[in-house]
């Protein structure tokens, strides 16, 4: 089914998209390995479009909308889709890397997965060791409320409620830029808000799935776009940090397809476990 309100996809559909989930979990982890001072950006992306040739993941960055490079690399004030090049990490940088790939599905059809993480170059300042965990924390929790809620704006209400909870840090949520549907393209209905508002949004169904992906900032998230016309940046100059999963509802919760251990980890906090994929 397709529509503005979220395609349901087959179990089978899952199954693939978890194939281009892991290939990005690979990507990803092959590229924190290498994060350290001195690297240069493009450094990091030659090491992600390596991994994805050997695993035999097509990027779904490079060549989309012209963009160039299999990975966002935002380092700093850069918010996300900084282009990868020259700049070179620093001691205490924050870097967000974003990334994701398709697989031909067992339907012929490409499936898709999208994932960030963000890491911190030691020695790692304080505040942008609790930016960076918050902003993942935030992310959890909003994967959480998807195994516990009917409607997806349970997304923004957990993002939320994390960043009241840490009234001791300035956060600020990026607005601007929001999660998404997932499937045979990397971008499709509905939007993912990282924010409360008063509807309840699409009604959760089995078979669907979202990139869930909040961005916080140190400082105000208002943004804009650099001349490079890609690579979006804190007007005030202020640090800021995205964490992002490709999520599956499933019949008795969620699976996170992006996570090697479906999320088992990340969900134990919760008392929460992956749901499986049904067999048929
Ligand atoms: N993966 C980003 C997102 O989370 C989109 C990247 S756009 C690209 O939605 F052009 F950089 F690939
Ligand atoms: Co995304």
């Amino acid at each position: 089914m397709f529509g503005s309100r979220g395609q349901v996809k087959t179990w089978q559909q899952i199954r693939d998209m978890e194939r281009a989930g892991h290939i990005v979990a690979g990507m990803l982890g092959a590229v924190r390995a290498e994060i350290r001072a001195g690297v240069t950006t493009a450094e990091l992306d030659a090491v992600a479009e390596d991994f994805l040739n050997q695993a035999g993941g097509l990027s779904n960055f490079k060549g989309y909308y012209g963009y160039p490079a299999v990975i966002c690399a935002s380092v700093n004030e850069e918010i996300v889709h900084g282009i990868p090049g020259g700049r070179v990490l620093e001691p205490g940088d924050i870097i967000s890397i974003d990334g994701g790939c398709s697989v031909r599905g067992a339907d012929g059809r490409r499936w898709h997965g999208d994932s960030a993480i963000s890491a911190i170059v030691p020695p790692v300042p304080e505040d942008s060791e609790a930016l960076s965990s918050v902003t993942e924390t935030a992310l959890w929790t909003a994967i959480a409320a998807l195994a516990d809620s009917r409607y997806l704006n349970a997304v923004g209400d957990a993002v939320e409620s994390v960043v009241e909870a840490h009234p001791e840090t300035p956060l600020d949520i990026v607005r601007d830029y929001v999660g998404h549907g997932i499937g045979t393209a990397m971008h499709e209905a509905p939007e993912v808000l990282n924010y409360r508002v008063r509807e309840r949004g699409v009604r959760l169904k089995p078979g669907m799935v979202f990139a869930v992906e909040p961005m916080l900032t140190l400082g105000s998230a208002a943004s804009h776009v650099l001349d490079d016309e890609w690579t979006v940046v804190t007007n005030d100059r202020s640090r800021a940090c995205q964490w992002e999963h490709t999520v599956a509802i499933l019949p008795d919760g969620v699976r996170v397809l992006t996570a090697l251990d479906a999320g088992a980890a990340g969900l134990a906090r919760f008392g929460l476990t992956p749901a499986e994929i049904p067999a048929t």
